[in-house]
């Protein structure tokens, strides 16, 4: 089984801040670091770091190719990694002295993937394959289609959470990973602490898919049909969430991979994520699977 990530590669800028900045303010960072990033590809070095094979397809410009470099020292197959003549997708990256963020994001050549070059990408992968996506490219919904038409199973972390998610078949999904806010928003109610009911509509909303809720410290959640778990967190100083809930899902994917039950993969997921949150960065601070399994 292959898993093929099409999604997002940027270049995040990440300034440490001591707090974020607030509307019309103007404050200073204690450090500035340029580091790999982007939901799709943070989502690909996680599943490779858990020891499986992932493919990345996406888009980038000349700027990006140390990206390339990077994803290819943690096994990521990057092939399928298209250039173009425009710039790399671009984070800008506020992390205050709590290890919370604050993120803008500049498409770049994420933005410039076209509908054609789904089809040549998508013929190596079949039956079985598993494709796994964000919101950070024009392509979702078109990808979520053409991967379900060749029996691929189809995993969607609608993150970030915008009006461009209403518009995806979310039906298709066979695995749906979501935080507090993504889960709100697809629930259409407003973000709150109580999460059970919130699950429970979307377990009702979403019947087939298996629908894994990351909420923070609190650990995660799951659902499908009647069968209900949890994950906890492991207690460690956090340095920086950026990559955390893509840190989870690759972990979470590579463990059910590797034969471990729903519970058991959300702790290795936890312990994953929470490894990821004490160090600095996105997928530079993910685990290998050694630290983890
Ligand atoms: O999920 C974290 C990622 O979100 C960062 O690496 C940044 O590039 C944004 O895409």
């Amino acid at each position: 089984m292959k898993f093929l990530v099409f999604g997002s590669l940027n270049i995040d800028l990440i300034f440490s801040v001591d707090h974020i900045a607030a509307p019309g303010e103007t404050i200073n960072s204690g450090s500035l670091e340029r580091s790999a990033g982007g939901k799709g590809a943070n989502q690909a070095a996680a599943l490779a770091k858990a020891g499986m094979e992932v493919y990345l397809a996406g888009k980038i410009g000349r700027d990006g190719d140390f990206l390339l470099e990077l994803l290819e020292s943690y096994g990521v197959r990057t092939g399928h990694v298209l250039h173009w003549e425009g710039a790399t997708g671009q984070a800008i990256i506020q992390v205050d002295k709590s290890g919370q963020n604050s993120i803008v994001l500049y498409g770049g050549g994420n933005a410039a993937l076209q509908d054609a070059e789904i089809g040549p990408i998508l013929k190596n992968f079949d039956r079985g394959d598993m494709i796994l996506l964000q919101n950070e490219i024009p392509l979702t919904a078109a990808l979520m289609r053409a991967a379900s038409e060749r029996g691929m199973k189809v995993c969607l972390n609608p993150s970030p959470f915008d009006g461009r998610i209403a518009a995806l078949p979310l039906e298709l999904a066979d695995l749906l990973f979501v935080n507090e806010i993504e889960a709100a928003g697809l629930a259409g109610r407003p973000v709150s602490e109580d999460l059970g009911p919130v699950l429970e509509e979307l377990a009702l909303r979403f019947p087939r898919a298996e629908l894994i809720l990351t909420a923070g410290k609190e650990g995660a959640y799951y659902a499908c049909e009647s069968l209900r778990a949890k994950g906890d967190i492991i207690d460690l100083p956090a340095a920086d969430t950026t990559g955390a809930g893509d840190t989870f899902t690759g972990f979470f994917l590579a463990a059910r991979q590797r034969g471990c039950g729903v519970a058991e993969s959300l702790g290795l997921a936890c312990k994953a994520s929470s490894i990821a949150v004490s160090r600095k960065g996105a997928m530079a601070s993910m685990p290998f699977a050694r630290e983890v399994f």
